[in-house]
């Protein structure tokens, strides 16, 4: 099963693409920003094109997604400029989304943020029109047709994996608490839900370290 990662040089993307490569069944096709990132991946064994979401145009990202059977969309501006918000948060976004419609691939993976749904978490924060771009992007599949999973993760951070994930019902009591988890586990959950289809499509899963092994919070997501 070939899977197209939008954002495959980044610190999530880098792992993503690391296990799909490693696993039996899914093959790795990043999609980065610049040649270099492309060699420095397909010297690693990962097929890679280069594309600038932000500069290119849908049918431009659909050339590049063709033929592919999933897309997984782990990129982001990185930052809290407003007008990359716009064209690679919020635009860029949606034009993965409508590449991955015209190329007729069913199934599209997106990595969100935890709380979008919830203004009054980060209305005050600096990271207000980030998670403004993630929320509408967000909206957007969540009606666009596609076989969705979204996941929203806490703040990630970049130690190994610990394998187990936050309870939902723990999520939904501890509201005033910080979540964070490692990218690992983000990018493990992420070949689980690709893997499982069946318990993931049409859903919006929130993701933090916690004590659940993953297999299990599979189960009850
Ligand atoms: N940081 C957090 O605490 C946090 C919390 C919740 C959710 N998230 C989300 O989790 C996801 C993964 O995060 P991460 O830490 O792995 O991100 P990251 O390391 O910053 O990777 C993002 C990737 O997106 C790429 N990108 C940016 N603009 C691009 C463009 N115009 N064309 C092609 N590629 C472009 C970057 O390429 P370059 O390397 O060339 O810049 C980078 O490789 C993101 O969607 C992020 O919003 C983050």
């Amino acid at each position: 099963m070939k899977v197209a990662v939008f954002g495959a040089a980044g610190r999530v993307g880098k792992l993503l693409c690391s296990a799909l490569r490693d696993s039996e069944v899914f093959e790795p096709l990043a999609v980065v920003r610049s040649g270099e990132q492309a060699s420095a991946l397909q010297e690693s064994g990962v097929n890679a094109s280069a594309l600038d979401i932000e500069k290119s145009t849908v049918e431009e990202i659909t050339a590049i997604i063709e033929g592919c059977d999933a897309v997984v969309w782990t990129a982001c501006s990185g930052g809290i400029a407003m007008d990359r918000i716009f064209t690679m948060d919020l635009d860029g976004t949606i034009k993965a989304i409508e590449a991955t419609q015209k190329a007729k691939i069913q199934r599209f993976v997106m990595v969100s943020a935890i709380n979008v749904d919830n203004r009054e978490r980060w209305w005050h924060t600096a990271l207000k029109n980030n998670f403004i771009a993630k929320r509408t992007a967000d909206r957007i599949l969540q009606t666009s047709g596609l076989q969705y999973t979204i996941l929203r993760p806490g703040s990630l951070h970049s130690e190994a994996g610990t394998g187990k994930l936050c309870a939902l019902d723990s999520l939904e009591q501890k509201k005033s608490c910080h979540y964070s988890i490692e990218r690992e586990d983000v990018a493990n959950f992420i070949v689980l839900a690709l893997t499982h289809p069946e318990k993931t499509a049409f859903k919006t899963i929130p993701l933090a370290n916690g004590e659940l092994p993953m297999r299990d919070f599979l189960y009850v997501v």
